[in-house]
């Protein structure tokens, strides 16, 4: 039986395929206002800003490849029963070759009706238009987490949590809950290793940082994971 690993990751393990993240030195928080392009109350008052928010966004996810961090978490497959949990709304991960995903912040490439949350739909093409709609006629909507809603995925993500056997942080600020919250749900026997080339705020037992970028620190991980095998 192998164990649990949980991974929860951030936009930082899509840094070096090309994904800017939010908080860093040219972030995306750095150029756009949080409130006028990630809430419900941007899309009231600016659909069109919103709509291009996010069509540029997956515009360029279509250029974009995993990288060798995604591939690497990947490959612990081999050794480890793997759940990602990820923060991160492209799809590389999955690309890499990750078979379970958890998307907390919801998926670039889906979209879903503005009226029925549940009717969630793969998109053709990077572009969702205005006349777009659901099969009950209703605008489609990107199928992402604003700020201010809810995070359904939680409901799914803290029992994944609670039975981990080792917890893996790569590339996330801990900024946002109740995403940052999940470490909180670990049992207090679990490993925890933390890859990102700052120190995000861990404050729990004791924590193996491994400063490095995901391509790098996820290599390093998998040879101090190899002893837990
Ligand atoms: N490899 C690993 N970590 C990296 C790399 C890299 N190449 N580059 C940057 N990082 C780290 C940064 O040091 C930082 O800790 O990735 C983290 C990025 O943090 P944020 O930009 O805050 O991204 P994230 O934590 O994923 O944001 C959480 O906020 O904007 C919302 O919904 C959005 O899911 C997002 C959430």
């Amino acid at each position: 039986m192998k164990k649990k690993l949980v991974v929860l990751t951030g936009a930082g393990i899509s840094q070096e395929s090309g994904i800017r993240t939010f908080r860093d030195m040219g972030g995306l928080w750095e150029e756009y206002d949080i409130t006028e392009v990630a809430t419900p109350e941007a899309w009231e008052r600016n659909p069109e800003l919103v709509m291009k928010f996010y069509n540029d966004r997956r515009k360029q996810l279509y250029e974009c490849e995993p990288n060798a961090g995604h591939l690497g978490l990947a490959e612990l497959e081999n050794d480890f029963d793997v759940q990602i949990i990820t923060q991160n709304v492209d799809d590389l991960h999955e690309r890499a070759g990750s078979s379970k995903v958890l998307h907390l912040h919801g998926e670039l490439k889906k979209v879903r009706s503005t009226k029925y949350e549940e009717l969630v739909y793969d998109l053709e093409g990077w572009e969702l238009k205005f006349g777009d709609r659901c099969e009950k006629g209703y605008q489609l909507r990107p199928h992402i987490v604003w700020f201010g809603e809810m995070v359904p995925a939680m409901e799914e993500a803290v029992p994944l949590v609670e039975q981990a056997d080792i917890f893996v942080v790569v590339g996330t600020s801990l900024n946002v809950y109740p995403a940052a919250g999940l470490l909180h749900y670990t049992r207090d026997d679990v490993p925890l290793f933390v890859v990102d080339p700052e120190r995000p705020p861990v404050y729990l037992r004791k924590v193996t940082f491994i400063e490095e970028k995901a391509g790098r620190g996820v290599a390093i991980l998998k040879e101090k994971l190899k002893k837990l095998c």
